[in-house]
């Protein structure tokens, strides 16, 4: 059997400056005020060092509330039509979503791939940059579903043409990877696909001639989104759900 890991160390001030409480100087003062408890004790310096375990946020109060889930913290949320994936993107954004205070957290949180503007669905925001790159890396080959409502009806034959690995996208030199495509009505249909590319699935339709007026994500690899989460809901993925994804 493995040893126990042990929790990594943090200095009280930094570790709350990295989860977004202010600057140093702020966080220094916080604790002056004695605004900082650790398993019932209040904390007087804030140079000392803190074992940063998962379950600091029932450890830990600060001002009065349960202190931010340390990283790595991995969110799942469903994303609402009309807010973008990128902080550099104008328009609201998905992290706006999110408690403000997140918005200072270093490691800064980075959405696992992005979504249009005007698609809806499931995204992981996550601090863990090896989970991350472990979901995009092609070599996962990690699944995304998507429903897909199209201008036209299918015509019947999208399914095989999607099938056989050789649709090309307008720009690019490389087909597409075989993709799974299931009717669900006359204008609506399921798509199962294992790459990333630029407006991927917009673009698989137009280069068949039709037109993806909604879209909508509800699967990535094994972890769904479920019916309960709104759109613009979150809640924070526990650490077994990461596997999840691989399965
Ligand atoms: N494909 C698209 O065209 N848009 C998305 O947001 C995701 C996949």
């Amino acid at each position: 059997m493995k040893p126990p890991q042990k929790p990594p160390m943090a200095r009280l001030d930094r570790l709350l400056a990295n989860l977004g409480y202010g600057s140093r100087r702020e966080v220094t003062a916080l604790v002056a005020r004695g605004q900082v408890i650790l398993d019932g004790a209040t904390l007087k310096d804030a140079g000392a060092r803190i074992a940063v375990t998962a379950d600091l946020p029932a450890r830990m109060i600060i001002a009065g509330q349960p202190v931010d889930p340390p990283a790595p913290l991995t969110i799942l949320m469903h994303k609402p039509l009309g807010v973008v994936c990128s902080h550099r993107e104008a328009g609201r954004s998905v992290y706006e979503l999110l408690p403000p205070r997140w918005q200072g957290r270093l490691p800064a949180l980075s959405s696992i791939g992005r979504l249009d503007k005007e698609t809806s669905g499931l995204l992981l925001i996550t601090d863990d940059g090896p989970f991350l790159h472990r979901v995009i890396s092609p070599k996962s080959e990690v699944a995304k579903r998507y429903v897909a409502t199209l201008d036209r009806p299918l015509a019947g034959g999208e399914a095989e043409l999607f099938a056989a690995g050789t649709l090309m996208l307008d720009g690019e030199k490389d087909p597409l990877a075989p993709a799974v495509l299931e009717p669900l009505g006359p204008n609506e249909a399921r798509l199962t696909i294992t790459e990333g590319r630029y407006h991927q699935v917009r673009r698989m339709f137009a280069a068949i001639g039709n037109h993806v007026t909604a879209l909508h994500r509800d699967r990535i690899g094994g972890l769904g989104l479920s019916e309960d989460l709104e759109p613009g809901a979150w809640r924070i993925l526990a650490p077994g759900e990461q596997a999840v994804i691989f399965d």
